[in-house]
């Protein structure tokens, strides 16, 4: 795809070349990232970053990654502090804000709604998360660690996706990213009421792909490289009576893992995980399992950020040469 100008509204957009030249940005952004090396390829450039669902990870990683480049950054979070509250249309809102703006990223609690604003705008759009349909820039990084951890070809991947399925975005951007590698089994587990939509499924199947479904969590974390644990998404539910019917239902735990997990599977969520001592779906006792990638996988999405900004404002060959040392103390790490 020609990354100049795009917006990113969904996974299907790539295909496993573009993902391949994302990745190859991100390498590069490491030393700006670690904050040993400091660019200012996006000088004067300006994110509009419109949050109007809770974020940590998504909000932060996508303002740091375009400080990091140079550019500055205008937050707009929640419906109560835009004009949206007062009736203003999305379409209204995309007008007004793209003139302000050269990149903004959007998260919305209705499917379609970032692609609908989009369609308005002037500058590119990111999806940062629509309802229940998709997180890409999850995704990309979720991939992005997937390589790094396993350290090898994504080819032959076996993956486990447990817990809200249903609801799950990041998984639905995941699995349909998965689509473009080879010989991809994946293991889903959630209780049947919160599965993977049929549609998701069939797409693995008829692209190759083996898809194994269960309700049970020992069954599906045995033979697998990564467990891909996911949160119930409680604020999808009619009401919470309904979401706490799943809550804890599957809990990965240290004692768990070292049963029936292989000894190198790699752990990952999207975060946030509920810590909460009703769910608890990735417990705190596996916080010193050095298979533990889901704050590995938090930092790489800085990287994965940085890399969609360079090449939507194609400026990706042009990083290094404003690069220089940063004069105060860093971590070297
Ligand atoms: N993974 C993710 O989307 O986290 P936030 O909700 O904190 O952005």
């Amino acid at each position: 795809m020609n990354f100049a100008g795009a917006s990113i509204l969904s996974v299907d957009q790539f295909e496993r070349a573009d993902i391949e030249k994302i990745f190859a940005v991100a390498d590069k952004m490491e030393p700006y990232a670690k904050r040993q090396l400091v660019t200012r390829v996006l000088e004067g450039a300006i994110l509009g970053n419109m949050f109007f669902e809770p974020s940590t990870r998504t909000r932060v990683s996508f303002g740091c990654a375009f400080n990091l480049l140079g550019g500055e950054v205008r937050e707009t979070t929640g419906f109560k502090s835009s004009a949206i509250a007062k009736g203003e249309s999305l379409y209204d809102t995309a007008r007004v804000l793209s003139g302000y703006s050269d990149v903004i990223c959007m998260r919305h609690p209705e499917s379609g709604s970032v692609g609908e604003f989009a369609a308005a705008s002037r500058v590119p759009v990111v999806n940062g998360g629509d309802g229940a349909n998709e997180h890409p820039s999850q995704a990309l990084l979720d991939l992005y660690t997937i390589q790094k951890e396993v350290g090898r070809s994504l080819d032959g991947l076996r993956i486990a996706m447990i817990g809200d399925l249903k609801f799950g975005r990041t998984v639905h951007s995941l699995i349909r990213l998965l689509k473009l590698y080879r010989n991809i089994h994946v293991v889903l587990v959630s209780p049947a009421e919160l599965s993977m939509p049929e549609s998701y499924i069939e797409e693995m199947r008829l692209a190759g792909h083996s898809v194994e479904v269960s309700n049970e969590l020992t069954d599906g974390i045995g033979s697998v490289d990564i467990v891909y644990s996911t949160r119930i998404q409680e604020e999808r539910f009619e009401s919470q009576e309904e979401a706490d019917l799943y809550r804890g239902r599957f809990r990965l735990n240290q004692q768990i893992y070292t049963k029936y997990c292989q000894p190198n599977t790699v752990i990952m969520h999207p975060l946030p995980r509920d810590s909460r001592s009703g769910a608890n779906e990735l417990d705190n006792d596996l916080n010193q399992n050095p298979n533990l990638a889901i704050f590995r996988q938090a930092d790489n999405g800085v990287l994965v950020r940085m890399a969609l900004f360079a090449l939507i404002l194609d400026v990706a060959d042009q990083v290094d040469k404003s690069a220089r040392e940063v004069n105060w103390y860093h971590r070297r790490t």
